[in-house]
């Protein structure tokens, strides 16, 4: 891991979004804040640049990106066509964490598609992020800024933790307000399909039109993504449940271990603990940051206590699920 000193962090005003255009332009890597985690951009339109993006991260070549618009007329450069369900979708929920994957247009380059004849198009609320694509003009394709594999950044010091000299400039714009990846649908059809669960729940979604779940009968595959190990960091990730939690009684469970939790803990005090207030979005909020502060502690195992599936659970629990495989 490249240490922190390494990293350009610059605090996200005018002027250094004018420098993060610059590095863009010129084919380089920019880290920028989000609402949901931080992104490492490039050009979407040049293949090299995101390239690079693969490189920096050490990301699998068969795992696309996600390309950033500051709006619907900035999707029209991206995609060969907006139907009708997706136009219902950007109207209910964008700017926001929400991901469409569309059919793409040839002047998005494979190198960002991962070969694939589909684009995955979201168009963010953060202010940082909306400035730094309508001051270069372009759609900028970003993953999150971590590592491959690793759990997601939702601050500035993470992705320097992990990328160090990779990146040129990272865009500091504070702790990100959902901490969460974003909602990813296919929205081709005449109904969504979710891909990956994220914020946007499948509950708000149903309200606008009725969403299938890809890993059920004949749908589509779920996003590439999904399939590689993911959100890990360094320590081991056990899951509990909330009785456990209450209980105080966990096997194995050691002193030098750590606890997240949201119940109230029954045992005795561990070497790291982090309560987090009772709600799934605050959970959500805090969940890669924790994960992130556990590894630092130099926590052997990690005890995380799982939460309902519903709304936004259901996406802490495909985070959580991911993190606790070894
Ligand atoms: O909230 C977010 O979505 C964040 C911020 C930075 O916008 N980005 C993010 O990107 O989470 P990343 O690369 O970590 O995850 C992108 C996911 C991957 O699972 C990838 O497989 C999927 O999007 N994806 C990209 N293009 C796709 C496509 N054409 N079809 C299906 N899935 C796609
Ligand atoms: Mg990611």
């Amino acid at each position: 891991m490249q240490p922190l000193k390494d990293a350009s962090i610059v605090q996200a005003d005018a002027r250094n979004i004018r420098r993060a255009v610059d590095i863009l332009r010129a084919g380089g890597l920019v880290a920028f804040p989000t609402e949901t985690v931080y992104g490492l951009g490039a050009r979407a339109f040049d293949g090299a640049a995101a390239r690079r993006i693969y490189h920096a991260k050490g990301r699998p070549s068969d795992n696309p990106l996600i390309v950033h618009v500051d709006g619907e007329k900035m999707l029209e450069l991206v995609v060969r066509r907006v139907p009708p369900l997706a136009r219902r979708l950007i109207a209910a929920f964008w700017p926001g964490p929400l991901t469409l994957v569309l059919e793409k247009a040839t002047r998005v380059p494979f190198s960002v598609t991962a070969g694939h004849q589909t684009v995955a198009v979201r168009c963010p609320s953060h202010p940082v992020a909306r400035a730094l694509i309508s001051a270069l003009g372009e759609p900028i394709a970003a993953p999150s800024a971590n590592r491959s594999g690793r759990p997601s950044p939702t601050r500035a010091e993470h992705v320097a933790d992990d990328l160090g000299k990779r990146v040129a400039l990272i865009l500091d714009g504070g702790p990100c307000r959902l901490g969460l990846e974003s909602t990813i649908v296919d929205a081709r059809g005449c109904r969504p399909v979710l891909l990956r669960p994220g914020t946007l729940t499948p509950e708000a979604i149903s309200r606008i039109a009725s969403i299938s779940f890809a890993s059920s009968g004949r749908a589509a595959p779920p996003s590439p993504g999904t399939r590689y190990r993911h959100y890990a960091p360094s320590c081991r990730v056990k899951l509990i449940t909330p009785s456990a939690v209450r209980s105080g009684i966990i096997p194995g469970f050691r002193r030098r271990d750590g606890l997240l939790h949201i119940s109230r803990w029954g045992g005795p005090r561990p070497a790291f603990v982090r309560r987090v207030s009772a709600g799934s979005a605050a959970y959500a909020r805090a969940l890669f940051a924790s994960l992130r502060a556990a590894e630092k502690a130099e926590v052997q195992t990690l005890f995380v206590e799982t939460l309902p599936e519903r709304g936004i659970g259901r996406a802490v629990m495909d985070r959580l699920r991911r993190a606790a495989e070894s």
